[in-house]
């Protein structure tokens, strides 16, 4: 029997595929079918992999390190893992919480705190030329990538040309990413390791204030880091505190553009800030799924999990699960309790999350601020393994 066909014998059925078109045209009706009919799902795509889509298994196997390790790969389709690591996030317990515990002085929320004032005179400041402008204005490119990267740029201490750059280079890196161009993907992603280190290089040589300059701050942590691993950490942040939190800030964007009551009653006060903004992101997480690979042949809800199988947690379908969220496909303003997992959870949960929340934050009271917020045409949408909106044009015009 040829070695293939013994292969396709012992896989399950596909149940879906994430990269057809009908699926990208609606994640959530797509996932609340699998949590129904095969919600430990298998798909053939990209050398095959299964869907977590249950709250309680996406849980379970982000809690357990030990059956589902981070790394082997994070995302499927998986680019070959050549350049920096990407740490803390392709390690494991105990080894990722050496790099976390460092990490931890610059995500801390009374860190975090000190960057409201900035943040929200950035937003404005963006906001004033986009009303000057007037007429139809792109969103993403107009507000919300300028304000993630000036928000980058404080976390890491970079200098304004330093922050350029690397706007210049997440912009294109994820252009290539949705346009589907890998060989496109993997030549910036080089560009991206090439700042990264090159940063680590100068802050090394000359060690700058631990309280405005990361590198500065994880080498008086531990001042054992190899620049390999300074530079892995550097690059995580670099397209993880760029790509995600845009598409938040976009979903943002639209969901009050189409609903006005929404954004008329944040505006007025009768719908509290707090709440929406945990509704918005159980409701519009913007990591869809990250994945993890089994290390020994396991099985889940009955479903068989052999060894070096990728496994997605999939955290759009976690969040709309019935099992947890009463009317889970209802975006209720003010929901509560709100258990959304949109940040992950167990050893790898975002350390970015004090950061995106003080973002959305700041994203609504300066779009609050605009005389109109209508929606010119139809949006762009992301597509797996992020979620949300990447692009839309707003008349924001008196
Ligand atoms: C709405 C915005 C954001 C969402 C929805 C989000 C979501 C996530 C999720 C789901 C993970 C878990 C990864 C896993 O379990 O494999 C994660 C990890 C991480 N996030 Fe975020 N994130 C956001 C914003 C940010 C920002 C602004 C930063 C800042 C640079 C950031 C930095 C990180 C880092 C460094 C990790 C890795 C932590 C680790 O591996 O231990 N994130 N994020």
């Amino acid at each position: 029997m040829a070695a293939e066909h013994a292969d396709e014998l012992t896989r399950p059925d596909a149940a879906w595929d994430p990269a057809a078109p009908e699926v990208q045209a609606d994640y959530p009706a797509a996932l609340a079918r699998l949590r129904e009919e095969a919600p430990v799902a298998w798909s053939d795509r990209w050398g095959g992999f299964f869907t977590l889509t249950r709250y309680a298994d996406v849980v379970a196997a982000s809690r357990d390190p030990e059956t589902f390790t981070a790394t082997k790969m994070t995302v499927i389709p998986s680019s070959p893992r050549k350049g920096l690591p990407r740490l803390p996030l392709q390690k494991d317990p105990p080894e990722s919480d050496r790099y976390r515990k460092a990490l931890n002085a610059s995500f801390k929320l009374n860190k975090i705190r000190t960057f409201e004032a900035p943040l929200r005179e950035m937003a404005s400041k963006l906001m004033d030329d986009l009303l000057a402008k007037g007429g139809p204005v792109e969103i993403a490119t107009g507000l919300v990538e300028p304000f993630t990267q000036g928000s980058l740029g404080i976390l890491v201490g970079l200098d304004p040309e330093e922050a350029m750059e690397v706007g210049r280079l997440s912009h294109a890196y994820v252009e290539k990413v949705q346009g589907e161009d890998l060989p496109g993907a993997g030549e910036l992603s080089r560009q991206v390791d090439g700042f990264a280190e090159r940063l680590v290089a100068d802050r090394v040589a000359r060690l700058r204030d631990p309280e405005t300059d990361i590198v500065s701050s994880l080498m008086a942590h531990d001042a054992a880091f190899t620049h390999e691993e300074l530079a892995g950490m550097v690059r995580l942040m670099l397209i993880g505190g760029h790509v995600v939190p845009r598409n938040f800030l976009c979903s943002i964007a639209w969901h009050l553009a189409t609903h006005p009551d929404h954004a008329a009653g944040l505006k007025d006060g009768s719908l509290a800030q707090g709440p929406f903004i945990e509704e918005l992101l159980r409701f519009y997480p913007a990591n869809q799924a990250l994945v993890r690979v089994a290390t020994r042949d396991t099985e889940i809800g009955g479903t068989p999990i052999p060894k070096g199988t990728p496994v997605a947690l999939n955290f759009l379908s976690a969040n709309r699960d019935a099992n947890v969220f009463d009317d889970p496909e209802t975006f209720i303003p003010d929901r509560s309790p709100n258990r959304h997992i949109a940040f992950g959870i167990g050893p790898h949960m975002c350390l970015g999350l004090a950061l995106a929340k003080l973002q959305a934050q700041a994203i609504i009271d300066t779009l609050l601020t605009a005389p109109r917020l209508e929606m010119i045409g139809r949006p762009t949408f992301a597509r797996w393994t992020e979620y949300g909106v990447t692009k839309l044009t707003l008349d924001l015009s008196a």
